[in-house]
């Protein structure tokens, strides 16, 4: 039986829904060694900043149970780098090519896309990065006010007509809310979710081991909290999602579909295993073959609940 892994996420269109989260795969050739990276649907690059940033001071990651905490504080090597020194290798590939982007103000987020329109005919989406919880400004601060989701939305639609993928914070207690605002700024896709603040303690120094005291924690642990934050997404808007969220294996992909994503982002996951992602994509064809499915986007929103 011929598999088709294809799915659709408005114009954009990926060969399989497995995609590489944001901050988990670098500039993607890091990777390279690893993965066929024309395998996958697409990669995602590390949040790119208007100016470079060295992130956050020591620790920045902590690994605990079930888990990973991260305090990397968007260190990046700022936007004209990234064009200069990062985006020829990304222009070889043959995958979608995702560019998230960050801030610490509506005209850091304007500046960064205004000069990525120089090579915006390589770059297949942008994802904006509402949702870091390790800064002080920025993405922590109005990614979780609608209203500034709606209006840094608005402001980046009218600059590209590239598909928009807003990325949500999980940590506030209506997601739908922030869908909502995002799409009515003009989204094109959602993708969540981001980290979950949390801390880890050294209890012999009696002091918290991040640098920044508390931490976006991911890894398999949060898989059941972020399907659930998707399911919530599905019921508040039309916009096609991109679920992220302790996904290791074909399985967790399938779950992410079920409850209505279209596709996924492996992150947590690159850390245990730099080859994962493109492992996933194989399996999920045995998954669907197993299961006797055909076209794997029948599969999006088919969870039933009555
Ligand atoms: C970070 O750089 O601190 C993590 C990025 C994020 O969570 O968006």
């Amino acid at each position: 039986m011929e598999i088709d892994l294809s799915v659709d996420l408005g114009s954009l269109n990926l060969a399989n829904p497995v995609l590489t989260a944001s901050g988990t795969f670098g500039y993607a050739q890091e990777f390279s060694e690893f993965v066929n990276l024309n395998r996958l649907g697409g990669v995602v690059t590390k949040s790119i900043t208007r100016y470079p940033r060295p992130g956050n001071p020591p620790h920045r990651i902590v690994e605990v149970s079930c888990g990973m905490l991260n305090s990397i504080g968007l260190a990046n090597v700022g936007v004209d780098a990234f064009i200069r020194e990062k985006m020829p290798f990304l222009r070889t590939l043959q995958c979608r090519k995702i560019v998230n982007i960050a801030g610490e103000c509506i005209e850091d987020y304007v500046a960064v896309l205004e000069k990525l329109a120089s090579v915006e005919e390589d770059i297949d989406a942008y994802e904006v990065n509402l949702s870091c919880p390790n800064v002080k400004e920025g993405g922590r601060t109005f990614g979780k006010d609608p209203e500034q989701v709606f209006k840094m939305t608005r402001a980046l639609r009218q600059m590209t007509g590239k598909p928009l993928i807003v990325k949500l914070t999980p940590n506030v207690s209506d997601i739908g809310e922030l869908g909502k605002a995002a799409e009515e700024g003009g989204a094109d896709i959602l993708s969540a979710v981001n980290t979950f603040v949390g801390l880890a303690v050294d209890v012999e120094r009696r002091r918290p081991i991040l640098g920044t005291v508390t931490g976006g924690f991911s890894g398999p642990a949060i898989k059941p909290l972020a399907l659930a934050k998707v399911w919530e997404l599905r019921q508040a808007v039309d916009l096609p999602i991109i679920g992220i969220g302790g996904i290791f294996r074909a399985n967790d992909v399938l779950e992410f579909l079920l409850v209505g994503a279209s596709a996924v982002q492996v992150g947590t996951a690159n850390f245990v295993d730099p080859s994962i992602s493109e492992k996933i994509v194989d399996e999920l064809e045995q998954s669907c073959r197993r299961m006797g499915i055909s076209r794997i986007r029948d599969l999006i929103g088919a969870l039933e609940t009555t």
